[in-house]
């Protein structure tokens, strides 16, 4: 029963809140059951713990579990015998974004540059990285998470509050889990910018060390009410290093300046291209003109993604990069982190 040492191997790399033991050698985490399909139960004692406490040793129980290959699913039961268990609809700890510890939007001027991608293959850097994470996309009108991620079917709603799904060991809710992915959505502006505060604040998320948010592209009236409702701690811009992608960089960089968000910095996406044929290194869209764009711009400059066959592919079938792609990412989530303070 491999697949159950795993899990177990994964349990032993979660600390026990209360001393330095890990919750398998504690029977913190116990009553394991893993069934053929990979769906995973097992009961978690929060014994002892407040409400944050209990949430977050449950987010890192969730992640360190469903990062584990062959594991679909987690159902993770909650007991206490004594102490403050967390109450199912209880008033959250902090009235908005509770739990939350920081937000990043990920934002571009411009469409089509990579920016989902990007947003989705660092959140799953950053949740490998051993950090509880959520996505939520906020494009509304071209929602690209679920593919991206996977992610089949729509939103669970358990009491009034909305469950993201769980893929790729992050959270992830989308409004394309909200409605049927064939129609078109016609909301307009303020209804739009209105449910996506709504997803954020009052999704369950538990507790989360970081909320990435796929912006939705350009600079208009969505996006500068999304930044300023929201506040987010921190916004990263994707551009591809052409000028005229950089011009809509730009753009960006100044949005975020005037609501008083701090920009983490630029990555160039689509930064160069090998020919997985001859092996040939060619520049569709040139390279460093972000890098060079950042520096004139006085941001910091986070990393480029090359032009990558494989990660379209990945993404096209729900997957997040991997191999070098994977350790661009990898390298990018550590420069967010520290640049964001996480
Ligand atoms: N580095 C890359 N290498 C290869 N393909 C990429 C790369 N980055 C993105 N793509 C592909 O480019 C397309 C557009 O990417 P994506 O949807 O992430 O862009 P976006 O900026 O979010 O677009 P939109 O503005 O429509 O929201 C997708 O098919 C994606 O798989
Ligand atoms: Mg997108």
């Amino acid at each position: 029963m491999a697949l159950k040492d795993d899990v177990v191997a994964a349990l032993r790399q979660v600390a026990d809140p209360s001393g330095d033991r890990d919750i398998a050698t504690t029977g913190r985490a116990a009553g394991l059951v893993v069934k053929d399909d990979g769906i995973v139960g097992l009961v978690l004692s929060v014994d002892g713990l407040d409400r944050v406490a209990a949430e977050r040793l449950q987010a890192a129980v969730e992640v360190a579990v469903n990062r584990v290959a062959g594991v679909n699913a987690a159902r993770i039961i909650l007991t206490a015998d004594r102490g403050a268990a967390p109450t199912p609809g209880a008033q959250p700890v902090a009235p908005t974004v509770a739990g939350i510890r920081k937000l990043i939007a990920v934002a571009s001027g411009k469409g089509g540059v990579g920016k989902s991608t990007v947003a989705a293959n660092l959140a799953v850097a950053l949740a490998r990285a051993g950090y509880a994470v959520g996505l939520l996309d906020a494009d509304i009108y071209g929602p690209s998470v679920p593919t991206l991620m996977g992610i089949e079917g729509r939103a669970r709603l358990e009491g009034n509050r909305l469950q993201p799904a769980v893929a790729h060991g992050i959270k992830a809710l989308s409004m394309g889990m909200m409605t049927d992915p064939k129609k078109a959505i016609v909301w307009r502006g303020p209804m739009a910018s209105s449910a996506l505060v709504q997803m954020v604040e009052q999704a369950d998320w538990g507790v989360l060390d970081v909320l990435v948010i796929d912006m939705p592209p350009g600079t208009g009236d969505v996006q500068l009410t999304l930044a300023q409702k929201l506040k987010p701690d921190g916004a990263v811009i994707v551009s591809t290093p052409q000028d005229l992608a950089l011009i809509d960089a730009r753009r960006a960089v100044s949005m975020f300046n005037e609501v008083g968000v701090r920009v983490l910095g630029i990555i160039e996406n689509m930064s160069g291209y090998l020919c997985p044929h001859c092996g040939e290194a060619s520049d569709p869209f040139g390279h460093g003109g972000a890098e060079a764009e950042a520096t004139t711009m006085g941001v910091p400059f986070l990393g480029r993604v090359p032009l990558d066959i494989a990660l379209r592919t990945a993404s096209d079938a729900g997957q997040p990069g991997t191999g070098k792609q994977a350790e661009v990412f990898a390298e990018i989530a550590r420069g967010v982190a520290v640049t964001v303070g996480l």
